[in-house]
């Protein structure tokens, strides 16, 4: 069954919210009518506070976008989604990262047949390699123990995963992680030029294995190897991941060190499966397992809450209201830690990628705003960098702020001061600051009246600045899990409700085919593609 394609532009509550973006919400003001509001607009589950009471909304303006979900037949799709239905029509394929992380329900089925026990062997499989790997019972070619291991690809094949051993490298094992994922040959040979290839192992990722860059970088890290081994010893030292099994084959790797992918598993959302096994390796596959575990949970919690207390529908509709009501143009991700500096462009792939469409579910050109553009940092390096342009500048930027109740490390007055900057920041933006405090702060300084009044009007901050506070008991592989779920099923409501498709990527396979065309007029004497003279002139300077 595929997904209904209703234009939410028909529905009662898009009108109504068009009516209600013009009057003007002021969250102080919110604050002060409702005593309740924080616990109205907040949702507990698990090791997570998700507080939306800092945001330009109410309760009638939470009714109306929850009105767009159930217009969009939101509860439908995610049946669907969950089930194993070809809800990627334009690909003709599940999507079913849920089902790598699902132990309570195992019912997914694709093209009717369950996908549960072939999910069980390739879990196995990893857990089996990476527990080898990590006793030292399975060494390298020179039978030594393995001390790094390189994963090499892009995109979903590369993100995932080096957020997450980021993220948690705190719990990391003795094998070092590294990521090989841009063509250009600097970043392959920066990366490997420290690293002993009698020790470290190369996994490489790539679901459909014609990847322009990942098979480059493969096959430069591979004649690098050859020059102190043999090609029997590639066996020892490198194993792939995919779902070309042919083709990894003819690259030279040994079958039994194939892990691999399913096409219903989109690249972006595919650190669950084998794509993730740099993972299990450099963290062991009991942190692997429980990340998994925490992903279920969000899992459960998304499928089964009612909207109004589900956190990713919450969150989606929140992002929808300031994306096609409010006129804002992104918003922002800050988490108040430096393991997840990695988050963000994790996002912006699985984001971007998914919801930046502008044909809907039916084929036609929407007339409304899908995708977001998404972007952060951690604070608070964040807040010396672009903070001035959320508090000061023309733009609205909703933001995301993540921020955990324990550090990993115990260092307990670094943590307060950091959490300080977390909780003072978010109230900064609702606050703002008036003429009469500016005033007020300026009186006991040096200025005489007239300075301070040119002053006052640099110094006031607008204030109503909408953020989310995601308040999480403490950064573990169970509650990282639950996050990057979060944001998943986030993404897919918001998708949903805009009637497009999130898990295709044509607009990234049309650059893939260019490249291969304009890698001939390089590489060959002639330009014998046809360019604009911008381009022509280029790549001849290029040439010269
Ligand atoms: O960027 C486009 C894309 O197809 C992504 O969706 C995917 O994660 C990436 O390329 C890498 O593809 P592959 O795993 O097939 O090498």
């Amino acid at each position: 069954m595929a997904l209904k394609s209703n234009s939410p532009i028909k529905s009662e509550g898009w009108k109504t919210l068009e009516e209600l973006s013009k009057l003007n919400f002021n969250i102080q003001s919110l604050f002060e009518e409702n005593p309740n509001r924080f616990e109205d607009f907040s949702i507990r589950f698990d090791d997570f506070l998700i507080d939306f009471s800092k945001n330009l909304i109410d309760e009638n303006v939470l009714n109306q976008l929850l009105e767009l979900a159930t217009h969009a037949d939101l509860k439908n799709a995610i049946q669907q989604y969950f089930s194993g239905e070809a809800i990627n029509e334009t690909e003709n394929r599940s999507v079913l990262h849920t089902a790598l992380r699902s132990t309570k329900d195992n019912s997914a089925k694709v093209d009717g047949q369950n996908v549960h026990s072939d999910i069980q062997k390739v879990l196995d499989k990893i857990k089996n390699f990476s527990d080898q790997i990590n006793s030292g019972n399975r060494t390298s070619f020179t039978g030594q123990n393995f001390t790094d291991v390189v994963n090499i690809g892009i995109g979903g094949s590369d993100l995932g995963p080096q957020m997450v051993v980021d993220a948690l490298k705190y719990y990391q094992k003795d094998i070092t992680p590294h990521f090989i994922s841009n063509v250009d040959g600097d970043h392959v040979m920066e990366t490997i030029k420290d690293l002993n290839p009698e020790t470290t192992l190369f996994v490489i990722v790539s679901k459909s294995f014609t990847t322009q860059e990942t098979l480059s970088n493969a096959n430069t890290v591979r004649n690098w190897f050859l020059k102190c081994a043999k090609k029997e010893d590639v066996k020892h030292n490198f194993v792939a991941v995919s779902t070309n099994i042919e083709a990894v084959e003819e690259f030279g790797i040994d079958k039994n060190n194939i892990f691999p992918m399913y096409d219903w598993v989109g690249g972006r959302f595919s650190l669950w499966s084998a794509a993730g096994l740099s993972i299990a390796v450099s963290l062991g596959s009991k942190q692997f397992q429980e990340l998994l575990v925490g992903a279920e949970s969000m899992d459960l919690h998304f499928k089964n809450s009612d909207f109004r207390s589900n956190i990713p529908v919450i969150l989606a509709l929140i992002s929808i209201w300031y994306n096609n009501f409010l006129n804002a143009e992104s918003e922002a991700v800050i988490p108040y830690t430096q393991y997840l500096q990695k988050l963000a462009p994790y996002l912006q792939q699985a984001s971007m990628e998914s919801n930046g469409k502008s044909v809907d579910r039916s084929g036609a050109k929407v007339n409304y705003q899908t995708g977001n553009i998404v972007w952060g940092e951690p604070g608070t390096n964040s807040q010396h960098a672009f903070f001035q342009l959320i508090h000061q500048g023309t733009k609205l930027i909703p933001a995301d702020f993540i921020g955990f109740k324990s550090s990993l490390n115990g260092n307990q007055k670094h943590h307060d001061i950091l959490m300080a900057n977390y909780f003072a920041q978010t109230e900064a933006l609702m606050k703002g600051k008036t003429k009469d405090e500016v005033h007020a702060e300026l009186k006991d300084s040096n200025l005489n009246s007239e300075q301070i009044q040119k002053l006052v009007p640099f110094k006031v901050f607008e204030g109503n600045k909408p953020t989310n506070s995601i308040l999480i008991d403490k950064l573990t592989p169970n509650s990282l899990g639950k996050l990057i779920a979060m944001y998943e099923h986030k993404i897919f409501v918001q998708g949903v409700i805009w009637n497009i498709f999130s898990y295709d990527q044509w607009g990234v396979e049309l650059g893939k085919q260019l490249a291969k065309n304009t890698l001939k007029d390089i590489t060959s004497t002639k330009i014998e593609n046809e360019h604009d003279s911008s381009t022509t002139n280029l790549i001849k300077a290029y040439k010269s």
